[in-house]
C-alpha cells in the first residue's frame, strides 16, 4: 500500500499561511494517495478541500532528452565543432551518435547559422552557441509553462511537450483542524467500558448514508437465463412446454420408437449411458394402468379412453407396430429387416436427446390428432470424452410442430423466423441424416467472430416409420429440430471452456455477477 499522506498534509497545512495546493506541496505523490488523505481529513472536518483542475505543460521523453543533453541542432553543432578539420556530411550520423538527431538537428543548425557547408564537409561558424531550445525546455520543466505561445505551439508540433491535466485540491483548515490525526474508534467495546476509555475516546460518527453490506442471495445460472429467453420465444410462437422430468428412459422411447435400428452406433455403450439397476424396464401391458415407472408406458397414463378402439392409447399395439416396422416392414415401409430384440428396447438409458419426450408427446397426440406445437429445454446425456467444448451432459432445446400440409420449404421458413428472434439471421441448410427424419437438415449460421459457418442445430421431418405406428393420420406432417443451450450461452457470455460454465470448476462469482441476458434481436 502506498504511504499514508495524512500526517504530512496536516503538517503542511499547519505551516502554511494560507491555502495549500496539493500538486505544489506533494509533487511526487500519486493522485490516489492525495485523494485518500484529503477525503479522510475532509470527512472529519480537519480541512476543506476544493478540487482544482488545471492544464500544465509537461515534457515528453524526447523533450526530457533535449533538456538533459541539448537540442538536436546543438548536438549537431557540437559534433561539427569537435571535428577541427571539418566533418564529411556522410560522417555526421556517426559523429553525432544518433541518425535521427543528425537528420533533424542539421536543418536546425543550418537555420541558426551555427554550421555551414564547405564542399562536402561541414564546418562550425562559431565556437559557442546559445541553445535556446534546451533553455526553454528546462524552463518548462521547472515552471510547467512558458510565456511564449509561438514557441509552445512549435514544441507541441515537434512533440517535445504535451498538455497534462493536473487534478489538485486547494486545501484550507477546517473547523476541527489539528496537527494530530486522532484515529476514531469504530466500535464501543466491552474493554473500553470496563477501563473507562470510552470517556475520552473519539468515536466515529455513524454514517447513515453508507450502503449496507451486500446481502448474499441466490443467482440464476447463465444457462437458466438463456433458457428463459428461449422459453419466451417459444411461448411467443404458440408452443406448449413438454414435461421433461424423466432423465431415465427406455431404449424404446429413446431409440426404437424413433426408428433408430438396434445396431445403430448411437446405441453403443461408448455413446450412451445404460442403467444397471434396475437392469431393465417392464414390457408394456395390455392394459396400460397401473404403470411402472421406467416402463415403456407413461408413468401416469391418465388419458381418456375414447369409444373408437384404434383411437385409444394401446401401448402393446404401439410396441408391436414399432417392432414390425423395424423387423419386417409395415405401413408401406420395407423396414430394416433384422431380428428385433425386445430386451434391447427395455434397457434403461440416460436419455440421449429430448426427442424421446417429443416422441412420447406425439404418440399422445394420436389420441386426438390436431395441429400442435411443443417445445422443451432440458438435460440430455451422452458418453462423450470431456474436453473444452464437450461434457457428458448438456441441455437440448427442442421443438416439434405437427400439422397438415407442412413442407420442407415451410420448415426452412420457420427456422428463419425462429432463429431470427434470437438475432441469428444468416442461415444455411445442409442435407443430413437422422434415422427418424427424412429429409433432415443441419442448420448453419455465419459466426462473425470466428469468421466461419458454424452448426447451430439439427432438424427434419419425422419419418412415416416413426409416426404411423403411433396412430397419427397418414397425411399429418411433423417438423422437429434440436440445438444445444450451451453453445449460444457460451457465445453470449464469452466462455471458451464449457467446464467454466457447468460442473465443479465453475466460479460462483461468475454466476452471481453476470447480467441478465437479452438475446440480441437487432
Ligand atoms: N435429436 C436431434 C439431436 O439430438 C435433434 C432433432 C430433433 C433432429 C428432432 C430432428 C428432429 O441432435
Amino acid at each position: 500500500m502506498a504511504e499514508d499522506l495524512t500526517p504530512q498534509v496536516l503538517k503542511v497545512l499547519a505551516d502554511a499561511d494560507g491555502p495549500v495546493i496539493t500538486s505544489d506541496a506533494f509533487p511526487t505523490a500519486t493522485f490516489v494517495q492525495i485523494k485518500s488523505a484529503v477525503d479522510k481529513l475532509r470527512s472529519r472536518e480537519y480541512l476543506q478541500a476544493e478540487q482544482i483542475d488545471r492544464i500544465e505543460l509537461g515534457l515528453t521523453k524526447e523533450g526530457q532528452d533535449i533538456a538533459e543533453n541539448g537540442s538536436n541542432g546543438a548536438r549537431v553543432f557540437e559534433a561539427v565543432r569537435a571535428a577541427l578539420e571539418g566533418l564529411k556530411i556522410k560522417d555526421l550520423p556517426a559523429a553525432v551518435g544518433d541518425a535521427n538527431v543528425a537528420k533533424f538537428g542539421s536543418g536546425d543548425a543550418f537555420k541558426s547559422k551555427w554550421i555551414k557547408k564547405d564542399g562536402d564537409v561541414l564546418r562550425a561558424t562559431t565556437d559557442t552557441i546559445q541553445d535556446q531550445v534546451q533553455k526553454q525546455l528546462l524552463q518548462i520543466q521547472s515552471a510547467k509553462s512558458l510565456d511564449d505561445p509561438k514557441v509552445v505551439a512549435d514544441f507541441r508540433k515537434r512533440k517535445y511537450v504535451v498538455d497534462l491535466k493536473i487534478i489538485a485540491f486547494k486545501l484550507t483548515k477546517g473547523p476541527k483542524f489539528s496537527t494530530e490525526f486522532v484515529k476514531e474508534e469504530t466500535d464501543l467495546t466491552a474493554e473500553m467500558l470496563q477501563s473507562g476509555a470510552w470517556k475520552t475516546a473519539t468515536l466515529k460518527p455513524y454514517n447513515f448514508k453508507a450502503k449496507g453490506a451486500p446481502t448474499p442471495s441466490g443467482a440464476l445460472h447463465p444457462l437458466n437465463k438463456v433458457r428463459h429467453e428461449f422459453r419466451e420465444i417459444f411461448f411467443e410462437m404458440g408452443f406448449e412446454e413438454m414435461p421433461t422430468n424423466r432423465f431415465v428412459e427406455t431404449g424404446f422411447w429413446n431409440f426404437d420408437a424413433l426408428f433408430v435400428p438396434q445396431q445403430h452406433p448411437a446405441r453403443d455403450l461408448q455413446d450412451t449411458f445404460y442403467i444397471s439397476d434396475p437392469p431393465k424396464a417392464d414390457p408394456p401391458r395390455e392394459d396400460p394402468s397401473p404403470a411402472t415407472p421406467g416402463a415403456p408406458q407413461p408413468t401416469s397414463p391418465k388419458h381418456k379412453r375414447t369409444k373408437s378402439k384404434e383411437k385409444s392409447l394401446d401401448y402393446k399395439q404401439y410396441w408391436d407396430d414399432v417392432k414390425a416396422v423395424h423387423q419386417d416392414g409395415k405401413f408401406g415401409s420395407i423396414g430394416y429387416r433384422y431380428p428385433w430384440a425386445a430386451d434391447e428396447s427395455l434397457k434403461l438409458v440416460l436419455r440421449t436427446h429430448t426427442t424421446a419426450i417429443s416422441t412420447y408427446m406425439l404418440h399422445k397426440l394420436a389420441l386426438n390428432p390436431r395441429p400442435a406445437r411443443y417445445f422443451s429445454i432440458d438435460r440430455v446425456f451422452r458418453n462423450e470424452t470431456v474436453d473444452q467444448t464437450h461434457l457428458a451432459e448438456f441441455h437440448q432445446v427442442e421443438g416439434v410442430i405437427a400439422d397438415w400440409g407442412l413442407t420442407l420449404g415451410g420448415l426452412i421458413g420457420f427456422m428463419e423466423v425462429f432463429f431470427g428472434k434470437m438475432g441469428i439471421r444468416n442461415l444455411r441448410f445442409k442435407p443430413a441424416y437422422n434415422p427418424y427424419t427424412e429429409p433432415s437438415m443441419e442448420i448453419f449460421s455465419y459466426h462473425e467472430g470466428l469468421k466461419k459457418w458454424v452448426e447451430i442445430g439439427n432438424s427434419g421431418m419425422f419419418r412415416p416409420e416413426m409416426l404411423e405406428p403411433m396412430g397419427l393420420p397418414k397425411d399429418m406432417r411433423i417438423y422437429g429440430w434440436g440445438l444445444s443451450l450451451e453453445r449460444p450461452t457460451m457465445i453470449k457470455y464469452g466462455v471458451n471452456n464449457i467446464r467454466e460454465l457447468l460442473g465443479h470448476k465453475v466460479d460462483l462469482n461468475f454466476i452471481e455477477n453476470n447480467p441478465a441476458v437479452r438475446l440480441d434481436k437487432d
